[in-house]
């Protein structure tokens, strides 16, 4: 063999072993990592997508649609978009029972889990779930209790955390709050330790450089346009100033039976004193909302963005369009029943608002990272 001969094959050989080693190494890294959570792993280090869905826990509303519960509607969209955009949990923004004398929680979990969102990509899928305010007003207890009993129930304690690692680098943070405590008392901080656990934690993450974006969920909005609940001046007056001290992104809330976005454009230097929504500044007009258009797009940082998704299947209420709140706009409202999708990633967050009669998303924002 001549020089040459020999320098070619080990040429050959050279690029047979990369190759190799190309495969190897590009199998273990696309071997899923996992974030250990209580009773879950959740496949980590990717971009996350999750179904997002409130007060949806009405089997027995006024009215069928297509002669079926409302919620039943929503679960099947909630399949045809998680067969084409798999998702890897269902968040819910609280009241997932509304009590009736005859129907024994158990009972409804049970058809849930297992029978209406139990369906191609959304089985077995863990789902995390805060309290609301009929939850709050049955047992409370009982759904907690529920986290042991059902693998896909997540509801540990009254308020609890996470962070999930995404693109193998970043974390997304998750808190989940008990807004039943928190919202009712406009003259102090109706949960001193739930208060004080969570500025904890918001001050924790702040420090932490891999942590790129937080979502905090809570029953009741502070702002809302809705024509039965309207902002709610406690969370609006106490937790609404750690949100925007400690740059929380988004703000998942329910409570009221529609979808809702609002953007609150300030920062902890730029936020105006707390001032109650005076009572007689508005009567609602009903009218359809007319947005301006069907996406929004932000940069970090300019703001707090209020989801309201509380259109999971309980008879939905208008909206007052018109009615203007101090600290905060009304991008998008939609009376309609639906849920939200959203996606996270380390350079974007994105949530789309689908209802069920809708092809494509009747509402789409997306929050790119600095
Ligand atoms: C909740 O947040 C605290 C404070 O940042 C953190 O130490 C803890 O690990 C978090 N809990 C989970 C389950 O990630
Ligand atoms: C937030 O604002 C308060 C009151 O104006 C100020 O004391 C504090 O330093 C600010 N915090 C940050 C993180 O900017
Ligand atoms: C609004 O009305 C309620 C009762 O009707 C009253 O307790 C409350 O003080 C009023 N709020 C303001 C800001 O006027
Ligand atoms: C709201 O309606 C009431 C009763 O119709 C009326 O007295 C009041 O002036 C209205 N307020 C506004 C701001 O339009
Ligand atoms: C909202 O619309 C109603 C009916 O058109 C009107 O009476 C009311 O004054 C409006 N309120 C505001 C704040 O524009």
């Amino acid at each position: 063999m001549s020089a040459k001969e020999v320098w070619v094959l080990l040429s050959i050989y050279s690029l047979i072993v990369a190759a190799f080693i190309v495969v190897i190494v590009s199998s273990a890294s696309s071997q899923s990592k996992t974030t250990k959570l209580e009773k879950f792993e959740l496949v980590a280090g990717q971009p996350l997508r999750f179904h997002l869905l409130g007060d949806f826990g009405e089997l027995d509303p006024y009215e069928k649609i297509y002669n079926e519960y409302p919620v039943q509607v929503v679960a099947q969209r909630m399949v045809a978009n998680a067969y084409v955009r798999p998702i890897s949990m269902i968040i819910t923004t609280g009241d997932n029972r509304y009590p009736k004398p005859d129907s024994k929680f158990d009972q409804v979990i049970y058809k849930y889990l297992y029978h209406i969102f139990n369906k191609g990509g959304l089985q077995s899928k863990p789902w995390f779930l805060v309290l609301g305010n009929h939850d709050c007003s049955s047992n409370p207890q009982y759904e907690i209790d529920a986290t042991s009993l059902y693998p896909m129930w997540h509801l540990p304690r009254k308020f609890y955390n996470f962070t999930i690692e995404i693109d193998n680098k970043y974390l997304a943070a998750f808190i989940f709050m008990n807004g039943c405590s928190l919202a009712h008392d406009i003259n102090k901080v109706g949960d001193l330790e739930q208060y004080e656990w969570l500025e904890k934690i918001l001050k924790d993450l702040n420090r932490n450089p891999r942590v790129k974006w937080i979502l905090v969920n809570i029953h009741e909005p502070p702002f809302s346009a809705g024509i039965h609940h309207g902002d709610n001046e406690p969370i609006k007056k106490f937790i609404l100033p750690l949100l925007f001290k400690y740059n929380v992104d988004i703000l998942m809330t329910g409570h009221e039976h529609n979808m809702q976005y609002f953007i609150s454009r300030y920062s902890n230097d730029t936020m105006p004193p707390y001032e109650p929504l005076p009572n007689s500044t508005f009567n609602c007009s009903k009218e359809e909302f007319v947005p301006y258009n069907r996406e929004s797009f932000w940069i970090k940082g300019q703001g707090l963005h209020e989801i309201v998704q509380g259109a999971g299947g309980a008879e939905l209420y208008e909206l007052c369009p018109n009615k203007t709140t101090e600290m905060a706009d009304l991008v998008y409202g939609n009376v309609q029943f639906g849920f939200s999708e959203v996606y996270i990633d380390s350079t974007m967050i994105s949530v789309d608002y689908y209802a069920i009669d809708e092809g494509d998303p009747v509402y789409s924002l997306k929050i790119y990272a600095k």
